[in-house]
């Protein structure tokens, strides 16, 4: 895979796919710029090497129209002040215009193609979409680790398309971090999963098993591995349809000689609710209406331990319904133990980074990958279709 390091960017037109799909909320805007301030390398190289920058990104999911609260603009105006210059917001991605403003942007400028996805093409990897896209660029950069499971056509078939062709920094960064975790791990290795369902990371932790030493499994996809095992979980969140593959994935666990950790206790309530009823219970005790939200002391405790003596933790999910106060306890105490570990931490998926950065510990972290379904995919031990195009 060519480095952006490795090419001569000099007045030439250099496409950048990055990924600008930031939060937002109507009154406040921007409320996370990670994905935007994680770009900065990439972007500063190219300008300093008098290259001629075009930046492209999707933002939500507008699904083939022009949506107006998914326009980049609040993105263009954030990344002026970030560079202290002008960037200018192009008004579509493809188009006769567009390509006029490219062709007239000097050495050292910058300019930002409106939201890919108010194209169907894009997401559909339209070749017609992915061509109009291509004739404005010299050289192609993917430095959008987080889109890259999408084989979409600003990830895969503009690549295709233009000869000159690598990854950017923040893509970079982000496939070293995994590889050095996941294949080439000081050992322990340890992953801390949780989240709400086990169908959406069956895949990963299977593939985890290979991998892993030990493995800490909380949240609410714990609540079906406790069940398979005999646990009345109340009314806890469950996959029934899941239990006969959660049976299966202990036993393999056991056969291949990986710890399995579960939690041991529970702040159970009564509601789904900020301020339901809480108590805390051991797994025996779960009364029947009540429902498991956080992990418990005890539990907490265990998954400290697990933790102390890892070499290597990689972090996907938090232990409970963590947005809520009353249910985060859990959840920030696995963060201050991932952040006080001595071990190399990489935390990948939204909710994880959102409560890491609740808990004020994110600068203790080794790496916080600005990925979730690219992150998972590579957990379940996968390529990224935006990956693979750049070796081809
Ligand atoms: C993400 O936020 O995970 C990426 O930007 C991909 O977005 P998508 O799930 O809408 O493709």
């Amino acid at each position: 895979m060519m480095s952006l390091k490795d090419i001569d960017l000099t007045g030439k037109k250099v496409l950048v796919r990055v990924d600008f799909n930031v939060p937002m909320d109507d009154d406040l805007g921007i409320t996370d710029d990670i994905r935007i301030r994680t770009a900065l390398p990439t972007i500063q190289h190219i300008l300093e090497h008098q290259g001629r920058l075009i930046l492209c990104s999707h933002m939500g999911r507008p699904k083939g129209k022009r949506v107006d609260k998914f326009s980049l603009a609040p993105i263009a105006d954030h990344l002026s002040r970030l560079l202290d210059r002008e960037v200018k917001l192009a008004p579509d991605c493809i188009g006769d215009e567009v390509e006029a403003l490219v062709n007239s942007l000097g050495n050292g400028d910058v300019v930002l193609l409106e939201n890919l996805r108010f194209h169907q093409g894009e997401t559909e990897n339209d070749p017609e979409f992915s061509k109009k896209l291509a004739r404005l660029a010299d050289i192609y950069i993917n430095d959008a680790f987080a889109v890259s499971h999408r084989a979409h056509a600003s990830v895969v078939g503009v690549a295709e398309l233009i000869e000159t062709r690598g990854a950017g920094f923040l893509l970079e960064t982000e496939m070293e971090y995994f590889h050095k975790s996941m294949d080439d791990p000081i050992r322990p290795l340890v992953a801390l999963v949780g989240g709400a369902k086990v169908s959406s990371k069956l895949g990963a932790l299977e593939n985890m098993l290979d991998k892993v030493n030990s493995m800490i499994i909380g949240g609410a996809m714990a609540n079906t591995f406790l069940k398979s095992m005999g646990v009345k979980v109340g009314a806890s969140k469950t996959e029934d349809d899941l239990i006969p593959a959660a049976k299966q994935f202990i036993e393999k666990a056991e056969e291949k000689g990986v710890k399995l950790y579960f939690p041991v206790d529970f702040i159970v309530a009564d509601s789904f609710a900020a301020d339901a009823v809480t108590k805390t219970v051991t797994f025996r005790d779960i009364p029947e209406n009540w429902m498991a939200l956080d992990i418990g002391p005890a539990t907490t405790l265990l998954f400290q331990e697990a933790l102390a003596d890892a070499g290597t933790i990689v972090w996907n999910g938090p232990m409970g319904a963590f947005e809520m106060d009353a249910f985060a306890r859990g959840t920030m105490a696995m963060c201050r133990a991932v952040a006080s570990s001595q071990a190399l931490s990489i935390t990948g998926g939204g909710d994880s980074n959102a409560a890491i950065k609740k808990s004020g510990e994110a600068h203790n972290i080794s790496y916080m990958s600005t990925g979730g379904g690219a992150f998972l995919m590579l957990m379940e031990g996968k390529t990224l279709p935006g990956v693979d195009i750049l070796k081809r």
